[in-house]
């Protein structure tokens, strides 16, 4: 289902391919869409302006093709910008038709903004919706795009192009498989300096097919999504790549003190499981663990939700689900480290045997904790994640990701992750690989003085802040519930990162798709690929 879009590219000669596209008989055959690239206007002054108000130099705007496009068209660029009034910010879309030798055919005067990486990453996603199954598109990059603008573009056409559906399929709607008459076809024409690459391991598309995985996970609706399920799709991403597999059923985690996962699985008809990934190259120096939280579907437990609130629920395991994403994609970008990538999977349902308020859990390691809220669960499944972490793998650093709590939602809204770290140099590496692969992070504190909201009369700790424990309630809850995964990392190095907002998306928007976004996944395989951790 997920990406159908092929994209292939032609080496080194990007405008004049592309006059030939719209010249040459023959050319055209087979091919719908033609992208010509635009970009943003510069900022225009009284004296540059024309007397007809457009700029003297709007030729300068369009990266290519502007010599073929007015006898194809019947318009100069200048025109078609004009009449459109177009400032050729990101993504912007213009279409026009256009006659070359072999027919008509639709042409696309499509913006690619400053020519950052992040907006051609816009664009490209832009130019996928364009193109419609079973079609052909030419995109000319302009000439001066660099090697990771072609991969930034790339990496948007694939991501933007992301399908999910289970509508029966009629005329007009997209397909549910890529089968051979409905793939998207783009062909790149690159600029005049870059020669393809020559077989270099295409990062775009290793990272897509990641974050396409990640999406599906999220999609997948809880009745088909049980625990089980979502660890079957875990084995079969370890064949496909090369990973080590673990799945550890409800009656080994109860043996091995898994108590949180126990509890919080314990409503659910479908039993809880722990997902173990490995990739160990050869001569890692350092090793990393990745855990996800993985609730599978989250109605609150005996805490019910309102529907409000439940219906998007089936989301609540994208944490996890990037888990298994980015170890999905670890071997083919040569990642160095050692890496480890544990998902708790449990569903979080109401039922005679559900946990209950009140209840005290035995963590993983023996720490005791007071569930006051039967919906303040992702808490406890990563506790115990982080407690096996630190105490079974020898760790050089934790990273989990969660949608622990609506409060960074409210904080950060939907497009921010919130980041908590044991230290500063972590912090910012993560957060450079946030904006370097467009998912962005910001470094939240955690002031000693939430720390008393963790305290309880009857256990370790209290799982949310309560005023029975003498805790004001309802404040700081994203920094309180990372506060209280602190206190399972065992003092290492480790991050987390609250993703409860960007992890689903209400509409389309660049490189996103409305539903799962598989949020982590491009900024863990940057920061995985940077030599530094
Ligand atoms: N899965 C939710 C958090 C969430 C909310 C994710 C909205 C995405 C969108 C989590 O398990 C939860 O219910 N948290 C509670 C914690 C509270 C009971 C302390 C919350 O945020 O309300
Ligand atoms: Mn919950
Ligand atoms: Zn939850």
């Amino acid at each position: 289902m997920p990406v159908d879009i092929d994209v292939t590219t032609v080496a080194g000669r990007g405008r004049p391919l592309l006059d030939d596209y719209l010249t040459r008989p023959g050319a055209t055959a087979g091919v719908s869409l033609l992208a010509v690239p635009i970009r943003r206007a510069p900022v225009r002054t009284a004296t540059e302006a024309g007397s007809d108000g457009t700029s003297a130099d709007w030729a300068a705007l369009t990266g290519v093709g502007t010599a073929a496009l007015a006898p194809a068209t019947g318009l100069s660029a200048a025109e078609a910008i004009s009449a459109y009034d177009l400032s050729g910010k990101a993504g912007e879309v213009a279409r026009l038709v256009a006659r070359t030798p072999d027919g008509v055919i639709r042409l696309v005067l499509l913006g690619v903004g400053d020519g950052s990486p992040a907006e051609f990453r816009r664009a490209g996603a832009a130019l996928a919706r364009q193109v419609e199954h079973g079609q052909k598109a030419v995109a000319a990059l302009p000439s001066d795009a660099a090697r990771e603008n072609t991969n930034a573009f790339t990496e948007g056409l694939l991501l933007g192009g992301y399908t999910f559906t289970f509508r029966h399929e009629a005329a007009g709607s997209p397909p549910q498989d890529a089968s051979p008459g409905h793939v998207r076809s783009v062909q790149l024409l690159l600029p005049a300096h870059d020669d393809g690459g020559n077989g270099e391991p295409d990062r775009a598309t290793v990272i897509a097919g990641a974050v396409a995985l990640a999406r599906d996970l999220i999609n997948t609706p809880a009745d088909i999504k049980t625990p089980q399920w979502l660890a079957d799709q875990a084995v079969a991403a370890a064949g496909r790549h090369g990973l080590g597999v673990r799945v550890r059923d409800e009656a080994e985690l109860a043996r091995d003190g898994f108590g949180g996962l126990v509890a919080v699985g314990a409503g659910s008809v479908h039993p809880p499981r722990m997902i173990e990934l490995t990739y160990p190259p050869a001569a890692a120096e350092q090793h990393v663990v990745l855990a996800g939280k993985g609730i599978t579907f989250d109605s609150g437990g005996l805490s019910l939700k309102p529907n409000d609130g439940m219906k998007l629920m089936k989301t609540d395991m994208a944490g996890g689900a990037a888990v298994v994403a980015v170890m999905s994609a670890l071997a083919a970008l040569g990642v160095r480290a050692h890496v480890t990538g544990l998902i708790a999977a449990a569903e979080n349902m109401p039922s005679g045997s559900a946990m209950r308020p009140g209840d005290v859990i035995t963590t993983f390691g023996g720490r005791t904790v007071e569930v006051l809220n039967t919906d303040a669960e992702g808490r406890l499944v990563l506790a115990d994640l982080l407690a096996y972490a630190s105490a079974a793998l020898d760790p050089s650093v934790i990273v989990d990701l969660a949608t622990l709590t609506g409060a960074a939602r409210i904080a950060l809204g939907a497009s921010v992750g919130a980041l908590y770290a044991s230290e500063d140099g972590l912090a910012t590496a993560l957060t450079e690989a946030g904006v370097a692969a467009g998912e962005p992070l910001w470094r939240m504190p955690m002031p000693a003085d939430c720390a008393s909201a963790l305290t309880s009369v009857t256990a370790d700790l209290a799982h949310i802040p309560s005023a029975m424990n003498g805790a004001r309630n309802g404040q700081a809850g994203s920094i309180v519930a990372a506060m209280f995964l602190r206190e399972f990392t065992g003092g290492g190095r480790w991050a987390h990162l609250d993703i409860a907002g960007p992890a689903r998306a209400g509409s389309d928007d660049g490189e996103i798709t409305k539903g799962g976004t598989g949020f982590g996944t491009r900024l863990l395989l940057h920061w995985l690929t940077a030599a530094a951790f």
